[in-house]
């Protein structure tokens, strides 16, 4: 309900569709939204459960299965989640076979590899939402350390979602200005990777800041803008070697038709990121 709340109110779609499996429930948001109108965009919000017949011929499907609460593991997730995907994905495809797919939902680095094989969808039409959250909790955390507004941070995290991403740290800077030695002078240590624990552990679960990342994604994607945004996408043929095929997050330029390609030189990123994680 973040992301489309987000994505509603930035003007970005004509028509949201918002399929759960409690009717109730959704048809309460739906609801609640479209109250919103007098203030935003004309929109056309439907809600419902009949994947099919709410999502035909989308532009964009974002996928949601159920958030994550403190309690449940990782194995857990990805077990409940899989068989989820196991029963949309297919329908999704056959309804929106031009569709993009954007994937927000965790693993979301192993759910993204579930998405493309589950929608037979060439795989630069499929997305994980991947470290571009990360990237966006490590950029506030350096704003608010050096009192600069985030917009203007740099700072990229690559590789996997949550506790396995990797801070890119030659990508640091301010205006364009490099700003790594000075942190090291100063010793500053910055939690990125722990920030989504801490709220899970106040509030249940993470919603605001992934909805205006999902609907970052949103853009750059319907709009065509060519961003460059670090995000989970097949790795193979991307990275060279011997790469299987897995989801990870890389620098990727995204546009109309999905990742337009990754930025950069990835024989360097993945030698610089192995030795990281040997160190
Ligand atoms: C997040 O990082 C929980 O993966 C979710 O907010």
């Amino acid at each position: 309900m973040a992301i489309a709340q987000t994505i509603l109110t930035e003007g970005l779609a004509d028509e949201i569709a918002l399929v759960d499996a409690e009717a109730d429930r959704v048809r309460g948001e739906m609801l609640d939204l479209q109250h919103a109108a007098a203030f935003l965009p004309r929109v056309r919000i439907v809600a419902g459960t009949d994947v099919l017949a709410l999502t035909r011929s989308s532009d964009l499907a974002i996928i949601t299965v159920p958030r994550e609460t403190a309690a449940a593991s990782r194995m857990d997730q990805l077990r409940r989640n899989v068989a989820l995907l196991r029963e949309v994905m297919p329908t999704v495809a056959e309804g929106s076979p031009e569709s993009l797919l954007l994937v927000v939902s965790n693993p979301v680095d192993v759910l993204a590899y579930a998405a493309w094989k589950l929608s037979g969808f060439p795989s630069s039409r499929v997305i994980g939402s991947g470290t571009d959250l990360d990237s966006a909790r490590l950029r506030c955390l350096l704003a608010e350390h050096l009192d600069v507004g985030a917009q203007d941070m740099q700072a990229y995290m690559v590789s996997e979602h949550g506790d396995g991403a990797l801070a890119l740290w030659w990508s640091i800077r301010v205006g364009g200005m490099p700003v790594l030695s000075y942190l090291q002078k100063t010793h500053s240590l910055f939690d990125a990777v722990g920030c989504a624990g801490e709220v899970i552990g106040l509030k249940g679960y993470t919603s605001w800041a992934i909805g205006y990342s999902a609907a970052s994604l949103a853009r750059s994607l319907l709009r065509d803008q060519r961003r460059v945004h670090p995000v989970s996408v097949l790795a193979k043929g991307f990275v060279p070697g011997d790469t299987h095929e897995v989801f990870l997050s890389l620098p990727a330029r995204l546009g109309r038709r999905g990742v337009l390609g990754i930025v950069g030189n990835m024989s360097k990123l993945l030698r610089d990121l192995i030795q990281i994680n040997r160190r």
